[in-house]
């Protein structure tokens, strides 16, 4: 039953919750990339992938292939990443076993392979991620949007994850939590050519997905950088 009047248990976890602010914690643009369509048609093209889930046992959805963009398109890309943020120098990272994060690849994911997963991106392993949208014609309610915790007495809390934790499974203490222990918040809309660049450790995820077939799908870029 649900008592909104109640506070929050204590014993559930918590996290520290900041509302997003545009021009400090995201950052959006529209008509982006100066050749959008043609790097779209490349992508879209593209022959060799790799499979995510629910196809294989990977914490991404769909497909992903590497090097999306030309050493000059990603040079472009993180100008604008570092007039926006302020940032004097953008890198990749690994941790000591090796892992990384999908930088500069293509995602193409379908409607039925996937659906909203609030999460975060490792702290250890990014500072900033970044998506730049490319289906011509896409279902503008299949952007990113961004949650806050929701307890079952239906109180809000937090969406950041903090040090020391690099991520929420850290910070939270459990696996993964219901879908319904979050609230969406904030929505950013699908846009063909829109960048949005965001701090990886507010809780975020794709809204959802549409497309079946390879040519329709959702299709982005995903970007990680350290700073
Ligand atoms: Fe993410």
């Amino acid at each position: 039953m649900l008592r909104p009047s109640q506070p929050a248990p204590l014993k559930l976890p918590t996290l520290t919750y900041r509302r997003p602010q545009e021009g400090r914690d995201y950052w959006v643009q529209d008509d982006f990339l100066p050749d959008a369509l043609a790097i779209s048609q490349r992508c879209y093209s593209q022959t060799e992938w790799q499979l995510g889930a629910p196809h294989r046992a990977e914490p991404w959805p769909g497909m992903r292939s590497p090097n999306a963009l030309t050493p000059d398109e990603m040079a472009y890309v993180e100008a604008w990443v570092k007039k926006v943020t302020g940032a004097k120098r953008l890198w990749q990272e690994s941790t000591p076993e090796g892992s990384t994060l999908n930088h500069n690849h293509v995602q193409l994911v379908g409607m039925d392979e996937s659906a909203a997963r609030p999460h975060t991106d490792s702290r250890k392993l990014c500072r900033y991620a970044c998506v730049i949208y490319l289906t011509p014609d896409p279902d503008p309610t299949c952007g990113t949007s961004f949650f806050r915790l929701r307890y079952p007495n239906g109180s809000l809390g937090g969406n950041i994850c903090s040090p020391p934790h690099a991520n929420l499974r850290e910070a939270l203490g459990v696996k993964a939590l219901p879908p319904d222990a979050w609230q969406e918040e904030i929505r950013i809309e699908n846009r063909f050519n829109r960048i949005l660049l965001y701090r990886g450790n507010l809780v975020h995820s794709a809204t959802g997905y549409f497309g079946f077939e390879q040519a329709d799908r959702r299709m982005t870029i995903v970007f990680f950088w350290m700073a």
